[in-house]
């Protein structure tokens, strides 16, 4: 597997393939992988010849008081992971190459109304960060398809519309969440919960679980719902952030029984946030 740190090399390795005629999978993550992320590369594997990953710990993303300086990093334990399952090139570039001006003198992607709800309401300037670096990987890499996990719902929902918005040539694929034997969705972030947190955790998705069969049961009551999972969610010891019935396709709160929906949440146990969904 080819590691790459410049964009010179980076650019020669994707036309190389190119002019062998060879079909691209893009893979973006911030490290510190696990299954979840492993499965996006076994996906983008068996949808084209060539994957390539990044990891780049995006310090746009990244709000003030949030874990930038703690995120994990554990690069020789990535590339081991990605050899293993035949990744043929990783990019790791420094906040310097991909920000060579910093960050207020750079020039950022934005995706309107999609970004501003759920996380982007609680995170502000975090989604933006999102699709600037999105863009600009896409930019250096020029994949043919990528793929994203469904965890990151709004994630998805937002790149998506960004590469519709800009027209850019490029296949989204999401990919469904991987989950522990518990129901807990896999997580970098889940490495920082005490092993009584961790024992908490698993009520997050037991909870969007009630709350679907709730609905598929024919209760409509959606806000009515949403209130109720939140004082379940507190009384298993979170702190919920938000539990949102909403539409798929606009992720504005759903109104009427026949519109497709996602429940999106998220909740704090401790200093730790973890978000999940479930679409139904
Ligand atoms: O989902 C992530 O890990 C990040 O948000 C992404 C897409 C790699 C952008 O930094």
């Amino acid at each position: 597997m080819n590691i790459i740190a410049n964009i010179d090399e980076l650019r020669a390795q994707i036309n190389s393939w190119r002019r062998a005629g060879q079909k691209i999978a893009f893979v973006p993550t911030m490290g510190n992988l696990h299954q979840g992320h492993l499965q996006l590369v076994d996906v983008a594997k068996s949808r084209a010849d060539k994957v390539i990953v990044s990891i780049f710990v995006n310090p746009m993303q990244f709000g003030q008081n949030e874990d930038l300086a703690n995120y994990p990093r554990t690069l020789d334990a990535d590339v081991a992971g990605l050899s293993q399952h035949a990744a043929d090139a990783v990019f790791t570039p420094t906040p310097q190459l991909m920000y060579p001006r910093g960050l207020e003198a750079q020039t950022f992607v934005e995706v309107p109304q999609l970004g501003d709800l759920h996380c982007g309401a609680n995170r502000p300037g975090h989604f933006r960060g999102v699709s600037t670096i999105v863009c600009k990987l896409f930019n250096l890499v020029q994949p043919d398809i990528a793929c994203f996990g469904k965890k990151d719902f709004q994630q998805l929902a937002i790149i998506r519309q960004m590469v519709i918005d800009l027209s850019l040539p490029i296949e989204i694929i999401g990919v469904a969440t991987e989950r522990a034997s518990d129901g807990l969705a896999l997580s970098s972030r889940n490495g920082y919960l005490s092993d009584d947190e961790r024992a908490k955790a698993p009520a997050l998705y037991q909870v969007l679980q009630q709350l679907k069969a709730q609905i598929a049961g024919g209760n409509h009551d959606y806000r009515m719902l949403e209130q109720q999972a939140k004082a379940q969610l507190a009384a298993a010891g979170f702190a919920p952030d938000y539990i949102n019935i909403s539409n798929q396709q606009s992720l504005v709160l759903a109104t009427t029984a026949t519109e497709p929906k996602v429940i999106l949440a998220a909740a704090r146990l401790g200093t730790t946030r973890l978000i999940d969904n479930l679409e139904l």
